[in-house]
């Protein structure tokens, strides 16, 4: 189409091209064009944190960005924190604390709470009530949220920082 542009994507550490309209956004870039469908579409309007992904380490909501606006960035997806075959600390406590029911607020969640404990290392409950406050849980798994991230500060720490 007359108003695509190539533009040069850099997620989980890989570059990507994608011929688009640079307006569209990154959401959807991230899942119809490159299948990273673990960012997932919730509202659609910035409200409930299910798409946020980690643009140079700050979380940000794609639902929202105009792919045209992240190039050059560094973005970083649910895929994109694992290393070598094994979980990040974060995702290991949401599995230990079963901090998930459907699951769909999962992705944004864990994203969320990998940059709050990059900048926090060891949250109070209350910081992290008020740093994930935005990322919405339809199905009400707050508690064990908090207990993961709190049970991910004490993993990271053993192993030297959330990276
Ligand atoms: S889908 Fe982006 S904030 Fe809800
Ligand atoms: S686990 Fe269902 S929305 Fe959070």
């Amino acid at each position: 189409m007359a108003n695509e542009k190539m533009i040069k994507l850099k997620v989980n550490g890989a570059v990507h091209s994608v011929t688009t309209d640079p307006e569209r956004k990154l959401l959807y870039v991230l899942r119809d064009d490159l299948d990273l469908t673990g960012t997932h579409y919730g509202c659609g309007e910035g409200q409930c944190g299910a798409c946020t992904v980690l643009l140079d380490g700050r979380p940000t909501r794609s639902c929202l960005v105009p792919v045209s606006a992240v190039e050059g960035a560094q973005i970083t997806t649910i895929e994109g924190i694992e290393k070598s075959g094994a979980l990040h600390p974060v995702q290991q406590a949401f599995l230990d604390e079963d901090a998930m029911q459907c699951g769909y607020c999962t992705s944004g969640m864990i994203l969320a709470a990998v940059a709050l404990l990059r900048r926090t290392p060891h949250p109070t409950e209350d910081q992290i009530q008020q740093r994930m406050q935005g990322n919405v849980c339809r199905c009400g798994t707050y508690r064990r949220i908090i207990r993961a991230v709190q049970k991910a500060a004490t993993i990271s720490a053993v192993k030297g920082g959330a990276k």
